[in-house]
């Protein structure tokens, strides 16, 4: 018995990286799977490999930030399965590089992908489930590059920040079709990783911390009947490890008595809510802390 037995999925980007380990995770669980990428080989050889293991695959390609390719993805699994119950949001791209630097075409493209390939699809599943009924399930795929902010990646972080906040109204949303909504930011060695973060090591013997397949079971949970009571949250997968992070959260306030501030009062005052949170005042680089413990943690022998 697998969490996910007569179930059907569909994934964006699934043709290689963490959305191939996935799309063979969620078909190991039972699912039938539709294998979505750009990349007309990469998805056939991920739907060629689950049906040579047993499982139930079917490739489709086609861009999901495209709506007419989104919908096409939902239609080929109702025409082919029957039915829709869960699709995960994978695809992704980026185009690093300093703001300053960044071409219009830089821009674009990493929003087209992220922002409305989410959007295309899950508008796609959704105008399904509010159809047909539920119970449905959505993985999106954030990022910490978004939620911490990463150096030379504004296009690929606002995506990814916009990605979370998507996630969180979508679930208030699709509440009432009892259909779920959550967002994963994963972390693995994969193509994209070896441009944002720089090489990080080859595993030897032992957990492979960074490994793509890690993130699946997390990503099959979420697409299952078993993660019904969880939407609208954001998790942390990387490695052995899951965590949950908190929404974007007040942490101190200053008032002006009931009276609208003057620019001036506001520049003697606002140190106090610097003060009061322990926040730094200048920019920060929160995402120096997770690369740090990126390398850390490649190395297989550090984790028992
Ligand atoms: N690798 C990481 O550490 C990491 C960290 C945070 C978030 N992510 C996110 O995880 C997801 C998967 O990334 P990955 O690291 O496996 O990258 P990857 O490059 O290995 O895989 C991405 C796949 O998406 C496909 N794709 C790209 N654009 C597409 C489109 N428009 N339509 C359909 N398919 C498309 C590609 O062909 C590729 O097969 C992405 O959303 C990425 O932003 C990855």
């Amino acid at each position: 018995m697998g969490l996910l037995d007569g179930r059907v999925v569909v994934l964006s980007g699934a043709g290689r990286g963490i959305g191939r380990g996935e799309a063979i995770e969620l078909a190991r669980q039972g699912a039938s799977v539709v294998v979505n990428d750009v990349d007309a080989e990469a998805a056939a050889a991920v739907a060629a490999e689950i049906a040579d293991s047993g499982a139930t695959a079917i490739a489709h390609v086609g861009d999901c930030s495209e709506v007419e390719a989104a919908q096409s993805l939902v239609d080929q699994a109702v025409a082919t399965f029957g039915r829709l119950d869960a699709v995960v949001n994978n695809a992704g791209i980026v185009r690093d590089r300093t703001l300053a630097k960044m071409t219009p075409e830089e821009w674009d493209a990493v929003i087209a992908v992220h922002l409305r390939g989410h959007y295309a699809l899950t508008h796609a599943a959704c105008a399904y489930w509010k159809e047909h009924g539920g119970p449905g399930h959505i993985v999106c795929t954030a990022s910490t590059s978004g939620l911490l902010g990463n150096f030379g990646q504004s296009n690929y972080g606002a995506a990814k920040a916009g990605i979370a906040a998507f996630s969180t109204i979508v679930a208030q949303e699709m509440a009432r079709y009892e259909v779920t909504c959550n967002a994963i930011a994963p972390a693995a060695r994969t193509r994209i990783t070896e441009g944002a973060y720089g090489r990080i090591g080859d595993a030897g013997d032992g957990f492979d911390f960074w490994h793509p397949d890690n993130v699946a079971p997390m990503v099959a949970f979420l697409s299952s009947s078993a993660s019904a009571h969880i939407s609208g949250k954001v998790f942390g997968v990387q490695g052995d490890t899951v965590e949950l992070y908190r929404p974007w959260t007040s942490v101190a306030v200053i008032d002006n008595g009931g009276r609208r501030w003057d620019a001036d009062e506001l520049a003697a005052r606002v140190h106090e809510l610097v003060a009061a949170s322990g926040i730094v005042a200048g920019p920060e680089n929160a995402m120096a802390k997770l690369r740090f413990s990126m390398t850390e943690r490649s190395a297989p022998t550090d984790r028992p």
